[in-house]
């Protein structure tokens, strides 16, 4: 695991940006693996510039988002396919077609199934980019006994709930279940990116890096991961 600690999260956020179009310079239709939150917002913003400068090309990258939340049609402010497109997809120049988010309408079971088959359709993740929760989730992966494998629907736990809250007019209206790639799916890509920012990730950071692999703190799973890149600003990592 490479960790990079970074005095801002801008410059983490930079660094984050130029190992994705590292990526996409090295092969121009590679396959990327998305989160949406917070954390990721400057580096999107960052690509957009980049593409708009005509450093990067999207036109033959495919994306697929780490989650989606059960119940929220693409078309919902709150869906992280609306997130996407309005963070990413409408600043680049990506075809929409080549832009994939789980499902969170209908048979979720179906949905997963379809999700995993659509990766290996496309030849598996070469770069799978995310950022980790307070409680050390990766995509919605929450503390659990055993690591997931795929890509399954997953009840959101108290404390995501309250943390999301803040992107709805109140708790009560955040989604109690999402569907989300399992830590098996993060696993298998080729490469991770893990960025992390700010004093309330620092525990999680330390779970990360120092503590047990524990299914109890999914994102430790990356300590296994044979080309994880992990950015921090210096908050997150205040207590490694
Ligand atoms: C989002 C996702 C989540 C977030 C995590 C951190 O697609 O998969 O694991 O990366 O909850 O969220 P932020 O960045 O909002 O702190």
């Amino acid at each position: 695991m490479q960790i990079h600690i970074y005095k801002t999260p801008e410059l983490a956020a930079k660094a984050a940006a130029t190992l994705i179009a590292a990526a996409i310079l090295a092969k121009n239709d590679a396959v990327i693996g998305l989160p949406t939150g917070s954390s990721p917002v400057a580096a999107y913003r960052e690509l957009a510039r980049m593409n708009k400068e005509g450093v990067i090309d999207f036109s033959r990258v495919t994306t697929f988002n780490l989650d989606e939340y059960i119940g929220l049609a693409g078309d919902h402010p709150q869906s992280y396919r609306h997130f996407m497109d309005e963070n990413l997809f409408d600043h680049i120049n990506i075809a929409k077609e080549n832009t994939h988010v789980p499902s969170g309408i209908g048979d979720g079971a179906a949905n997963a199934r379809a999700y995993e088959e659509a990766i290996a359709a496309a030849g598996g993740i070469d770069l799978q980019f995310m950022g980790i929760g307070r409680n050390g989730h990766i995509g919605f992966n929450e503390p659990a006994a055993a690591f997931s494998d795929q890509t399954g629907v997953i009840t959101l736990t108290p404390s995501t709930i309250e943390a999301n809250a803040r992107f709805f007019a109140s708790a009560g209206e955040v989604p109690r279940a999402a569907i989300s790639m399992g830590v098996g799916t993060i696993m298998r890509a080729r490469r991770t990116l893990l960025i992390a920012t700010g004093a309330d990730k620092a525990g999680a950071v330390y779970g990360l890096v120092r503590g047990a692999i524990t299914p109890s703190l999914p994102a430790s799973a990356l300590r296994l991961h044979p080309h994880c890149v992990v950015l921090l600003d210096e908050d997150a990592a205040s207590r490694l």
